[in-house]
């Protein structure tokens, strides 16, 4: 995977935390290849061991690892595990992409601003686990992805990117979730290079792009 870097600028490992199908984790791939984010991707986690994710990774010749939440005695014990293996590879941009466990201080504190998450509505509406049902369901007429900073509250962090989708008449979660999709694929990238780029500044709550 070639890329050129900038003078002056500083090669960032990435890691890619995943649960699930990794649509995401995709994006990031090609992103990474063509050259458009110039960074390695280190290492793809999992923590469910059929998560597509993990094929997509072997696919693109990614180290993964799989780590079961049920081999450890507590949430932390599992996040030590995680950031020990981010740390012996050099990881400096924690990328969660449908990542479905809670992160604990222990693992925030450690990767502090240096951790990204994906959300499908445009924070701070609609948090939790069903973003596209409950915007659905709620009658909004515009949501859309949001990529922001990890803090210990629950889809709170500094807002980085999002993208405006409008919800058509006919919409279904599943004809919604395609558009949304389509932008996160657009909007994830873009943002993972602005930090590898050392152009995203946190100021409060904002983040300006530098
Ligand atoms: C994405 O749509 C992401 O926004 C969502 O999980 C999906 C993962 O898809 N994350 C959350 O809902 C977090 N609250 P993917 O595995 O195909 O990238």
């Amino acid at each position: 995977m070639p890329y050129e870097l900038r003078k002056g600028q500083k090669a960032v490992n990435i890691s890619v935390l995943c649960s699930g199908s990794g649509t995401n984790l995709q994006a990031i791939i090609d992103s990474v290849r063509s050259g458009y984010i110039p960074a390695k991707i280190a290492l793809v986690v999992s923590d469910r061991k059929d998560a597509f994710a993990l094929e997509r990774a072997k696919k693109a010749g990614v180290e993964t690892l799989v780590l079961n939440p049920k081999d450890f005695r507590s949430r932390e014990d599992f996040d030590k595990e995680v950031v020990k293996n981010l740390r012996a590879r050099n990881v400096g941009l924690v990328v969660l992409a449908g990542f479905m466990r809670l992160l604990s201080p222990y693992f925030i504190r450690e990767y502090r601003n240096k951790i990204m998450n994906i959300h499908p509505a445009l924070l701070p509406s609609f948090k939790g686990t069903c973003g596209i049902k409950d915007a659905l369901e709620y009658g909004v007429k515009v949501t859309g992805p949001t990529v922001h900073f990890v803090d210990e509250e629950l889809d709170h962090g500094p807002i980085i990117l999002q993208r405006a989708v409008e919800i058509k008449e006919d919409d279904t979660p599943e004809t919604l979730l395609e558009r949304v999709h389509a932008e996160e694929h657009r909007i994830y990238p873009e943002a993972i290079k602005l930090f590898v780029e050392g152009r995203l500044k946190i100021e409060g709550r904002r983040v300006r792009i530098i």
